[in-house]
């Protein structure tokens, strides 16, 4: 089965996280467009969604879901969003798509995080892949060396040959090399570091749901805790 078909797999399965009568969390990437996809087949269940990016918001309103802002909903019932890593713990590493900002800040008002990924995504521990780190521009020079005294690579992520802007104006680093043992004490460290806006180590926010796509099916792995 292609990654693509995984992906769609995992997002007609996430469905049926969505309670009716309920606003959701909708995070981004590839995964969760096509979770938006499906979810356009029940869109008159759901009252709205409070989303994680604009292009994810851009996605919803053409399928006729209303988005709301999120300081008009208290709590969600689910926030459904793919992730870049994914461990046995439910720690992720989240950010590929450079809204990792909006996504923690929507997962913070969730009551459980629905995690949908194929399997390629699933490591023993974080760090394969490159780690997204939101920054003020001007922090940038002494937090890429900062990583560097941890061991890691950073590097600017870059769009048509200009430093990437995100949804907030912000920039993204990548960092290359790490291997992160302890997701919550890393997260905490780097979230305290000046010119810092976001870190895409998931773990305060952590998964309590993964539906990860394999050629045999949808694995539904539960988190203790
Ligand atoms: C965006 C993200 C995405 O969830 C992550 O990059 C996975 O994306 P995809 O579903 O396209 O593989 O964190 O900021």
């Amino acid at each position: 089965m292609s990654p693509d078909a995984l992906k769609a797999l995992v997002a007609r399965a996430a469905l049926a996280y969505v309670e009716p009568g309920e606003i959701i969390g909708v995070g981004t990437g590839s995964t969760v467009n096509c979770f938006i996809d499906a979810l356009a087949t029940v869109r008159d269940r759901i009252p709205g969604a409070v989303s994680s990016s604009v292009a994810t918001t851009q996605r919803l309103r053409a399928i006729g879901v209303p988005v709301f802002d999120a300081n008009e909903v208290e709590t969600l019932s689910v926030y459904i969003d793919g992730a870049d890593e994914i461990d046995p713990r439910g720690y992720m590493i989240k950010g590929g798509g450079a809204a990792l900002t909006r996504e923690k800040i929507v997962a913070a008002q969730a009551r459980r995080f629905v995690c949908i990924a194929d399997q390629s995504k699933w490591v023993s521990t974080l760090g394969r892949f490159p780690l997204p780190v939101e920054v003020i521009p001007m922090a940038t020079q002494r937090l890429m060396r900062q990583f560097a005294a941890l061991g890691g690579q950073a590097r600017l992520r870059l769009k048509d040959g200009q430093p990437l802007v995100t949804d907030n104006g912000q920039h993204i680093l990548d960092v290359h090399g790490l291997t992160i043992d302890d997701p919550l004490a890393f997260e905490s460290m780097v979230n305290n570091w000046p010119g810092v806006v976001t870190v895409g180590v998931f773990a305060h926010q952590r998964a309590h749901v993964c539906l990860l796509g394999t050629p045999e099916g949808v694995r539904t792995i539960a988190f203790e805790g």
